[in-house]
């Protein structure tokens, strides 16, 4: 092996073993995070904490994702959940630093997700990727980066890369090079925390095989028509947090149809609202917590916001989970349709 090679990989191996012990020494450092709302706090396999309860920010326009990043860090929200494709992470850094400049929440209290794009999955494109969304973000550091999804889009200016018959235009990069550079920006502090999204078992399996640091969430659609039982069971088993994201079905997906269902109107979901005094998305989101799931559910709304963090005075009972469990007919919202070619789909295998 050339000595500049082996040089890089004794300084990588030497520079993860200097980040894991960081965050492994958290586990006693952690200081508890002050929280109007009572959002428990998960940990994960490395005890980095993380806020059980966030706020999903896909979809939220240009104008109106400010003001409720806003409000929802004076309702209590320490947890965001953003991505470089939703377009909107300059408006949710103008929120952030707001409300750090008046004072109301310190960097270290916040929890902040954001994503690396399909076209950027090359492993040399990681880094500025990041650093973009951290420039946007207003931030120094992100607390998570998650790769977006598996597959890899052609590489350009364009994010969402189109064949002549609209499927879209894959590259062969492999996410366990990607992966190599998610590692990197973890080792130079860019992140504090790497993981995956849209993963199957089997794409995790690999990944585990072939990485240095293990990913700390696998985040995946996840609700009562789409329940994830054997992926969050495997995930789980392997010291991997699950984060459900589409828990109340993503009715404002760009998609939809309107003679799909729709999991918030769902009769026997009522039934079970009523029974505890709560609304349909309350019961929605009490759903992922009592499976030990991370949950971010979206809103623009400011009453939703407030609705959707009142779930920390009740827990579901063993059988109503297990009734809400029969409503899965595998009912995925985001199919991700026109990338099935690619040799990392996720969605042709069971789980
Ligand atoms: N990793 C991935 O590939 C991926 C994919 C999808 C989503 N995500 C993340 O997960 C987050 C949540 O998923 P999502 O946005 O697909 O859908 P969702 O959270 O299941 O649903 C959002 C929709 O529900 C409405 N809503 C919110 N609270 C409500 C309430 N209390 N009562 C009735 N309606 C309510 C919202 O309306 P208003 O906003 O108009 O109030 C919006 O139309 C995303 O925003 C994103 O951060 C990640």
């Amino acid at each position: 092996m050339n000595v500049f090679y082996a040089w890089q990989s004794v300084r990588r191996i030497s520079r993860t073993a200097t980040v894991l012990s960081r965050s492994l020494s958290t586990c006693k450092k952690a200081k508890p995070i002050k929280m109007a709302l009572k959002s428990p706090m998960m940990k994960f396999y490395n005890c980095y904490e993380v806020p059980a309860f966030g706020l999903g920010t896909w979809k939220s326009e240009p104008g109106k994702v400010a003001q409720i990043v806003k409000d929802a860090i004076d309702v209590g929200y320490r947890h965001i959940d953003c991505a470089f494709i939703y377009g909107n992470e300059k408006e949710v850094g103008e929120a952030l630093k707001a409300k750090m400049d008046e004072g109301v929440v310190k960097r270290e209290e916040l929890f902040i997700t954001s994503k690396l794009w399909n076209t950027f999955h090359r492993q040399d494109l990681v880094e500025p990727s990041l650093k973009q969304s951290l420039k946007d973000l207003n931030l120094e550091y992100l607390d998570l980066y998650l790769i977006h999804w598996p597959m890899a889009y052609k590489e350009g200016d364009d994010l969402q890369p189109k064949n002549k018959d609209g499927t879209f235009a894959m590259s062969d990069v492999d996410y366990l090079d990607t992966w190599k550079g998610m590692e990197a920006v973890m080792c130079k502090g860019l992140t504090k925390n790497i993981g995956v999204s849209n993963f199957n078992s089997e794409q995790i399996e690999r990944l585990l095989k072939n990485c240095t640091i293990k990913p700390v969430t696998n985040q995946i659609e996840c609700h009562p028509y789409l329940t994830q039982k054997k992926l969050s069971n495997f995930c789980a088993e392997r010291g991997i947090l699950v984060t459900g994201y589409s828990p109340l079905g993503s009715p404002d997906r760009p998609w939809a149809k309107p003679e799909e269902p729709k999991l918030l109107d769902d009769p026997k979901l009522g039934e079970i609202a009523k029974k505890y005094n709560k609304t349909p998305a309350q019961i929605l989101i009490r759903y992922q917590l009592d499976r030990n799931h991370i949950v971010i559910p979206k809103t623009v709304t400011k009453a939703r916001l407030t609705e959707n963090s009142q779930v920390f005075d009740f827990k579901l009972s063993p059988s109503d989970i297990a009734c809400i469990d029969t409503f899965d007919c595998g009912g995925r919202f985001v199919p991700m349709t026109g990338t099935e070619k690619s040799p990392y789909f996720p969605f042709h295998i069971p789980f």
